[in-house]
């Protein structure tokens, strides 16, 4: 009898996919060969993963295996998407074990500059590499001679150049989280950038820090943000030509390349009082500037189709954010939160990365309009993430804030009030917590609920 020929079994859903991820220990070259390699955890074998590149409002699937020996989720940062999708374990989604397999599914609304990262476990897997870029393509490529991007990561390395331990340590949590010592651009301590003169670069920066916040400055050359956390904004430099990025945020710049060829141009870490240095270099070619003009102004990127608050008709709310040490009096507020908090918010601490039964401290009617005021009432400072949303910022300490800034992560300095608007257009279960991932998972965190 002839063989019978197997029937192809019809292919599951679960097994189509248009980009794959596999979580894993592997070794990077954070600085350069020959030095020793490190030990991380990555995304395909790449530090950072790799680029995903999908289109605005095309459906995308994207596989993700872990072969960790503990849980992961991934969260695609900044994406409005349906709850199910969100990556937080627990919450929108069992974690996925180890030697398991998870796809995520969701139609990108907003073309920009976003980003992905695991929500389990994040201090240490994020702090041991998980993270990468998600690029949203415009439907209509935008006019620029490079479309550049500096995933930018801070590793805390010990002499030998492997991770350090000590994850988690409770005073450190207390005060500014975990900064490291060592700043990658894309994965590795950064060379000379090559550009040419007269050129036009589109720069992604993307800050994939546990804790670091970081401030740029280009010397000799006057940066444009065009886009903050993936959504247009007016064209604008900012002020003392300083880009101010803390741990999650997202800005692209328009750089227009000035310089003289054969000249180095160094770009300058200037956040932390006394303790600038020099992040890189923008080194000119020896060749001819590519064009004489100038490059004209700059435009400002298509919309995305965000819906707009309706600010008359806004419900206000107020969230205070609590905790940490005050001026050398450890845990001053501790007493006063419910729970064994580092940090709160209205007295209330929720720790970890997400889990289920979490009680949203707001509940927002699905369709309406909110002013959310944040007040910072501690001595540090907090990127405040919202998950499923993006909102639009209105005012910093009563003073209105200019050029049409739409984010999902905001930058609090200490004691700063800073007032959001958004629509609750995303039904679900939605995180808003502190991007500083100490802070985060020792009580910085609340659920709002969309329903
Ligand atoms: Cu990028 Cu809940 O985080
Ligand atoms: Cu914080």
């Amino acid at each position: 009898m002839a063989a019978v020929a197997r029937t192809p079994r019809p292919a599951q859903a679960a097994d189509r996919y248009d980009h794959r991820i596999a979580a894993a220990p592997w070794w990077a070259n954070l600085r350069g060969a020959p030095g020793p390699a490190t030990a991380v955890w990555a995304y395909d074998g790449r530090v950072p993963g790799p680029v995903l590149r999908v289109r605005q409002g095309t459906p995308v699937r994207i596989a993700v295996e872990n072969r960790l020996d503990q849980d992961t989720t991934v969260h695609w940062h900044g994406i409005r998407l349906p709850f199910a999708m969100d990556g937080v374990p627990g919450l929108t989604q069992p974690p996925i074990k180890p030697g398991g397999r998870f796809v995520y599914e969701f139609t990108p609304p907003d073309a920009g500059t976003f980003w992905y990262h695991p929500h389990a476990n994040s201090l240490q897997q994020i702090g041991r590499g998980l993270a990468g870029a998600l690029i949203v393509d415009e439907a209509e490529p935008v006019d620029v001679d490079r479309d550049v991007l500096w995933m930018l990561a801070d590793w805390r390395l010990t002499k030998e150049g492997q991770v350090a331990p000590g994850f988690g340590n409770a005073m450190e949590a207390a005060m500014s989280g975990r900064v490291g010592n060592t700043v990658t651009i894309n994965g590795a301590t950064p060379a000379d950038q090559p550009v040419r003169a007269g050129e036009r670069i589109r720069l992604r920066l993307v800050n994939a820090a546990l804790a670091r916040i970081m401030a740029l400055r280009f010397e000799g050359h006057r940066p444009v943000v065009v886009a903050v956390d993936g959504q247009p904004c007016q064209p604008f430099q900012p002020e003392e030509h300083l880009l101010l990025l803390g741990p999650a945020m997202r800005l692209d710049v328009m750089l227009d390349m000035q310089g003289e060829p054969g000249r180095r141009y160094p770009v300058i870490d200037d956040f932390y009082d006394g303790l600038a240095y020099p992040l890189t270099h923008l080194a000119y070619l020896r060749q001819e500037p590519l064009r004489r003009s100038g490059s004209g102004g700059v435009s400002t990127l298509p919309p995305n189709p965000l819906p707009i608050p309706d600010l008359d008709a806004a419900e206000r709310h107020e969230l205070v954010l609590q905790g940490g040490m005050m001026g050398g009096d450890a845990l001053a507020n501790a007493g006063k939160m419910q729970g064994s908090g580092i940090w709160a918010i209205n007295g209330v601490s929720m720790h970890g990365d997400g889990h289920a039964g979490m009680t949203p401290s707001l509940v927002l009617p699905r369709g309406t309009s909110h002013i959310l005021a944040l007040r910072n009432e501690t001595a540090w400072w907090h990127p405040m993430h919202l998950h499923g949303h993006s909102f639009l910022l209105l005012s910093r300490n009563g003073s209105n804030v200019p050029h049409q800034q739409w984010g999902d992560t905001v930058l609090l300095a200490p004691w700063e009030r800073v007032e959001i608007a958004f629509v609750a257009d995303n039904p679900g279960d939605w995180m808003l917590h502190c991007h500083v991932t100490d802070h985060q998972v020792t009580g910085m965190m609340t659920i709002l609920r969309v329903d």
